[in-house]
């Protein structure tokens, strides 16, 4: 079975779960999830924003895995910051998943736009001034309800995190975030293990557009190992204590990507080292005024 990462509220996560992001789009997302659960997958990566979480619940009922055995994740979308808002956007996504509880619910992203915004074709014009401590006090609140097991981060700096550990009661679990090769993030997941919150990468396989799969380098240690560059990339994360939420279609790409290897310390060094840098998910979402998002030394995320 899946190892797992432990939580700093002691609940377990195990390290590589089934990204949702886009899923659907082959109109195969049912199946999916299911033959995932099948093949030993028990933890499911969601969120509101991505649209299909209905069909992820329909999946979860059909398959009938016992619902303590699963580890469902879930966000909450950037128009539910307020923090009267926050509660029922959870209630949404429980309704959406067809679900009793979720095991982890995420702030998808660090800053906050308007209620009526429920899509990311925004402008500066749609933010919302949303103290993050104002949002993260309304998800504390939420772990008293019974409803989520843990609450945590998505996208947020080390900027943003220095500021709010001090005044959490509740302190984030996990720091959801883009991990491949070509974006590391070592300062920032250095940063949140020395603090004992828990990383999760997503697009560890570069999302379809960073060619981590196609670097020479992975290419090398895949081949020494008899085993494809996606392993590799799976088994570097889970190796750096981060959680993997590969993403795929395919039966045998999925049975694949839960099969970890153990790399050596000097494949871990040279995987480290690579330079090449590129991400997935556009860091300023074509919008200037949230250029702060991933510019973590420059301090200045408004939202505190
Ligand atoms: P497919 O669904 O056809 O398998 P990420 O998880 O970084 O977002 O990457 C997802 C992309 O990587 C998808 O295009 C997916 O395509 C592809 N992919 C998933 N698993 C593998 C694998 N084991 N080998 C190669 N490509 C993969």
């Amino acid at each position: 079975g899946v190892s797992n990462v432990k939580l700093n509220n002691g609940v377990l996560m195990p390290e590589v779960g089934l990204g949702t992001w886009k899923a659907h789009e082959q109109g195969t997302l049912r199946e999916t999830v299911k033959a995932a659960l099948g093949m030993g997958y028990r933890h499911i990566d969601c969120a509101k924003y991505y649209g299909n979480q209905r069909e992820i619940g329909d999946a979860l009922k059909e398959a009938g895995v016992p619902r303590k055995d699963l580890f469902i994740t879930s966000k909450i979308f950037e128009n539910r910051h307020r923090p009267e808002l926050v509660a029922g956007a959870l209630d949404e996504i429980l309704d959406e998943l067809q679900l009793e509880y979720l095991d982890l619910l995420l702030v998808h992203w660090p800053y906050a736009l308007n209620p009526e915004i429920d899509h990311d074709d925004f402008t500066a014009n749609d933010l919302d001034d949303v103290p993050i401590m104002d949002t993260w006090r309304a998800m504390e609140t939420l772990i008293g309800t019974g409803k989520v097991r843990a609450i945590g981060v998505s996208n947020f700096n080390r900027s943003i995190l220095q500021r709010m550990l001090p005044q959490c009661r509740v302190r984030p679990a996990v720091n959801q975030i883009e991990v491949h090769p070509y974006n590391p993030e070592h300062k920032l997941v250095g940063y949140c293990q020395a603090n004992d919150i828990a990383v999760t990468g997503y697009c560890p396989l570069g999302g379809g557009r960073v060619d981590v799969l196609g670097d020479s380098t992975i290419q090398r240690i895949a081949a020494a190992h008899g085993c494809s560059p996606a392993q590799v990339l799976i088994s570097w994360q889970v190796a750096r204590g981060i959680a993997a939420i590969p993403k795929s279609n395919n039966e045998s790409r999925l049975k694949q990507n839960l099969q970890t290897v153990t790399l050596t310390l000097d494949e871990m060094q040279a995987i480290g080292q690579i330079t090449a840098r590129q991400r997935k998910v556009d860091p300023s979402r074509n919008t200037p005024e949230l250029r702060w998002v991933f510019h973590e030394d420059e301090a200045k995320c408004p939202l505190i």
